[in-house]
């Protein structure tokens, strides 16, 4: 079954720029953008992000206020502010040790072995929707140390990054093409009975949300501080202010604005 995997993988691979580095640095911010953001969107903006932080260092020297504008077109904005507390931790580099990296704000399970397997080849599986899919269906794989025992020998980059393609083109969520999967033959569920992998939920409503409201409000302060009185039209509510200075007061909770003189800015 690996082999049929690492096999499917040389032919169907997505180039990815990010598959084109085992920089430590360019790999967790790659990880970090992938979290919530999809791949075609990240594509641009992950060079955008290296061309103005090449590295941990430049990272950590800049005020966060610089980074918030960098991660324009990413959405949730608190892993900008999460990403350059975890480079002001870090320093110079990033740790190639699991304690280490989980000890980073905005770095879980996921990211931590993500940059283990991807920048350091170590024999760690990152759980996702992706990932976990075909390793939940073909191999009744359920818990971490199920995945990680899976990883072949020397192999996890190319196994990972299969994994992440197999997940997101063939072992899909619906409707998942069997017929061009190399883990077909053996798969232990292969369309029979109740999905194993069934998802939990679905992602709330964006439309009218403190989400959305937050992201206009972002978008603004990138551009230029934000009056207090003009709170309301910012956030597109402008007729619920009370709920505009609620969000107002979560970004600064966040790390995103501070409040200066009667306006808010960009820390
Ligand atoms: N999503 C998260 N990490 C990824 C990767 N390395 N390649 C493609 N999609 C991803």
């Amino acid at each position: 079954m690996h082999q049929a995997v690492l096999t499917w993988a040389e032919e169907h691979r997505r180039d990815l720029p990010w598959r084109r580095t085992r920089d430590p640095w360019a790999v967790l911010v790659s990880e970090v953008m992938l979290q919530q953001t999809q791949v075609a969107r990240v594509v641009p903006r992950w060079h955008a992000f290296l061309d103005r932080f090449p590295t941990v260092a430049a990272c950590a020297a800049a005020p966060v206020g610089d980074v918030i504008r960098v991660w324009e077109g990413l959405g949730y904005n608190r892993r900008a502010v999460a990403l350059h507390a975890a480079a002001r931790m870090m320093g110079d580099r990033v740790p190639d040790d699991l304690d280490a990296l989980l000890a980073l704000p905005g770095v879980g399970p996921y990211t931590a072995r993500a940059v283990l397997a991807f920048a350091f080849e170590r024999a760690v599986t990152p759980l996702d929707v992706n990932t976990a899919r075909p390793l939940v269906r073909a191999f009744g794989a359920c818990s971490q140390a199920d995945v990680d025992g899976l990883v072949p020998e020397g192999r996890a980059w190319d196994w990972n990054q299969a994994l992440m393609d197999l997940g997101a083109t063939v072992c899909t969520r619906r409707e998942p093409d069997c017929d061009g999967c190399p883990l077909a033959p053996e798969c232990a569920w292969r369309g029979a009975g109740p999905d194993p992998a069934a998802p939990a939920g679905r992602q709330s409503r964006f439309e009218g949300s403190a989400r959305q409201g937050r992201g206009r409000l972002v978008a603004a302060l990138r551009r230029a501080p934000v009056p207090f009185d003009r709170l309301a039209e910012t956030t597109g509510w402008p007729d619920a202010p009370d709920r505009a200075a609620d969000v107002a007061r979560h970004l600064v909770a966040d790390g995103l604005a501070v409040v200066d003189d009667g306006v808010l800015r960009l820390p």
